[in-house]
């Protein structure tokens, strides 16, 4: 088997070269953009939330996973990049939200979700109970860059480790560690006690 990543969305080029332009250096890599739509994927119908949009990279292949009754918010507070996802994802079931993720998790009250892409530091390493709770039971929580990344600043190995001791700690998930792509981790919300 060789790995080799097939079906690249029609619009990755244009925004790959977009995001080179701006000198973005924190995308998500092709084998989690696939990972992510085969998850997508599995889940008709399904309600989908990326927190850090970025410039649209891992966004383009979650919505070539879609069903065509899925719907997608996706929030970003940097208005430059989230214009290039806009414009390239013309979508009427994806909702471009520009707001801070520390805000938009405190305050929404909307539907739950049946898969999370948590890319930014609100959702993972902060606030992560408050984006949990909005994880419906038997949803997936998707998380890369957990394997050493050359962007990481001082101190964020151990901010890295201690999540995952965390996460292992709890009693509702079942989770899976990738050591491929960027460090992948893949959760799955259970009811306690199953
Ligand atoms: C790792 S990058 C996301 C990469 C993206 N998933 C992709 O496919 O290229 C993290 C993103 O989170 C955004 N971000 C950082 N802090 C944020 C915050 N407080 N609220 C919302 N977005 C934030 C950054 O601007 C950046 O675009």
């Amino acid at each position: 088997m060789q790995d080799q990543i097939i079906n690249i969305p029609s619009q990755y080029k244009a925004i790959a070269s977009a995001t080179r332009q701006l000198d973005f250096n924190m995308a998500s890599d092709l084998y989690t953009g696939s990972l992510l739509k085969t998850l997508v994927a599995s889940k008709p119908g399904a309600r989908i939330l990326e927190l850090g949009t970025g410039s649209g990279l891992a966004t383009s292949w979650i919505a070539g996973g879609m069903h065509k009754d899925a719907v997608l918010v996706t929030v970003e507070n940097n208005e430059v990049l989230l214009s290039v996802a806009k414009e390239n994802l013309k979508n009427n079931r994806i909702q471009f939200v520009l707001e801070d993720g520390y805000t938009w998790l405190k305050e929404y009250k909307g539907e739950k979700f049946d898969l999370i892409f948590a890319d930014a530091m609100p959702g993972k390493y902060d606030l992560f109970e408050e984006a949990f709770s909005l994880l419906k039971t038997g949803g997936f929580y998707i998380i890369d860059d957990m394997l050493p990344q050359p962007n990481w600043p001082d101190g964020h190995a151990e901010r890295v480790k201690a999540f995952i001791d965390h996460l292992e700690s709890r009693n509702d998930m079942v989770l899976t560690k990738l050591n491929w792509s960027t460090g992948i981790i893949i959760a799955v919300k259970i009811a306690t006690g199953i």
